[in-house]
């Protein structure tokens, strides 16, 4: 077991680079099974999310073959398992992105309830409707979702929630079923356009992605592509909140700044300088933050997997502001950490309310979930001491080389080993 040493109290300068985004890699790597046919995939993200799906692909019979640290070849010829077992599909909530994959290439999967962060209860109706509206039988029996049909047949489908899961493995299911599929109430995260497009390079024909209203015309060949995976929103940022909130100057390379309108937005209301060039942008803070009020949105709205991050900028903010989950029942769970670290943050369901205070404090804390560890990091930077921050293998699920990155600008974080609990004694 590992922990995160933060020494706080420095600002930031230099650059950073983001990496490929998880969320498009973790439905493009399964995307892979549709074809029979090699792909290769660049800009891949080191994170163990992305290894966990690799080993999954290999179970199957996929090889898999690195041709540089962020470039893979993926080889699906051979695929001879449409099972996903609970081993692996156990640790993130994307192994279930192999049912419409695997629906797909052989109008059959299997693959046990998937994991991932915990936000409250996770459904997966739309997704089961989604399937059952082109024409497959799902059950769930023993912990395994089970879909089946003799053939997929294309048809009009409205998500009774907008789901970017759902909208993922529906469109996965549909690129080979006969006819045409329209999808409407569709999420439009720029990791929907990124599958959609990946798709359409390996022959697919998807239109409207990016809008609420998707239409899937089915082809019957699919061929192997070469494919480079957008720029990951969420790491860009938070490498822009944790700018904002240590202070200082950093220039954020290899992003896309129309993702990051929301986020930039609200950073600019907050009193934070952000200039944003092709693909790149720059956040400066020097000044006193102010309070402002966020309320999570899917996309174009402010995303939800950015809340920690600016909740934890906002407690150093001068007055009051309201922060309103309006994507997942329970994602606040993390400020009993924050508080921790002497925030003061009242939560009512879905709503915090959070009261500037001037600096946080250094105090033991762990990392809830993905997200949540990089708000814990984030405020550890913004304390005068030294912070400890346990369970980090949520942060590595999602972010590449973060020590390297944040210590590039400057940061004092270092990644050290817990003594075994087993072999503690007690003394006396
Ligand atoms: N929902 C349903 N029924 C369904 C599916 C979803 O009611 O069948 C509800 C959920 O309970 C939630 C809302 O719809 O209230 C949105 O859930 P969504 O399906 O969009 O979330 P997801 O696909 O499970 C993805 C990201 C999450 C991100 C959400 C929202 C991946 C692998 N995960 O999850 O990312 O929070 O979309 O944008 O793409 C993260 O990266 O830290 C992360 C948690």
């Amino acid at each position: 077991m590992e922990k995160y040493v933060v020494s706080g109290n420095k600002k930031l300068y230099g650059e950073v680079t983001i990496s490929g985004a998880k969320n498009a890699a973790v439905a493009i790597l399964p995307a892979t099974v549709l074809v029979k046919d090699k792909c290769i995939i660049e800009n891949v993200p080191a994170i163990s999310d992305v290894t966990i799906l690799f080993k999954i692909l290999e179970g199957m019979g996929a090889k898999v073959r690195f041709l540089n640290a962020s470039t893979v070849e993926i080889d699906t010829r051979e695929i001879n398992e449409a099972v996903v077992p609970y081993e692996l599909a156990r640790y993130m909530r994307a192994s279930y992105y192999f049912l419409g994959a695997l629906l797909g290439r052989c109008n059959e999967a299997s693959v046990s309830m998937p994991g991932g962060c915990d936000f409250g209860v996770r459904p997966i109706d739309q997704h089961i409707k989604g399937f059952e509206m082109l024409g497959a039988k799902v059950s769930i029996e023993k912990g395994m979702i089970n879909a089946k049909a003799e053939e997929l047949e294309g048809g009009h489908f409205q998500f009774e929630k907008v789901s970017v899961g759902a909208t993922v493995n529906v469109m996965l299911a549909a690129v080979k079923a006969r006819g045409l599929t329209v999808l409407e109430n569709a999420a439009k995260e720029p990791h929907i356009v990124d599958l959609a497009n990946f798709l359409n390079s390996m022959g697919a024909d998807i239109r409207g992605a990016g809008t609420d209203t998707i239409k899937i015309y089915g082809v019957d060949i699919l061929h192997g592509t070469n494919y480079s995976i957008i720029p990951d929103q969420i790491e860009a940022g938070t490498y822009m909140t944790i700018a904002a909130s240590a202070g200082g100057n950093v220039l954020i390379k290899n992003v896309i700044p129309k993702h990051l309108e929301s986020i930039s937005s609200k950073l600019m209301a907050a009193g934070v300088e952000v200039i944003e060039y092709d693909d790149s942008i720059r956040v400066i803070r020097e000044g006193q933050l102010k309070a402002v009020n966020v309320k999570t949105m899917p996309h174009p709205g402010f995303p939800t997997d950015m809340q920690p991050q600016m909740t934890a900028l906002l407690c150093l903010a001068e007055g009051t502001s309201i922060v309103t989950e309006g994507v997942w029942d329970n994602r606040f769970r993390y400020v009993d950490e924050l508080r921790r670290m002497g925030a003061n943050v009242q939560v009512d369901g879905k709503i915090a309310v959070v009261q500037g205070v001037s600096a946080f404090t250094p105090a033991p804390v762990k990392a809830c979930d993905l997200r949540a560890g990089a708000a814990m990091i984030q405020a550890a930077l913004s304390t005068d001491g030294v912070t400890e921050i346990e369970d980090i293998q949520y942060v590595e699920r999602g972010y590449e080389n973060i020590i390297e990155k944040l210590t590039g600008l400057g940061a004092n974080i270092r990644k050290v080993e817990m003594p075994d609990p087993n072999l503690l004694t007690s003394a006396g």
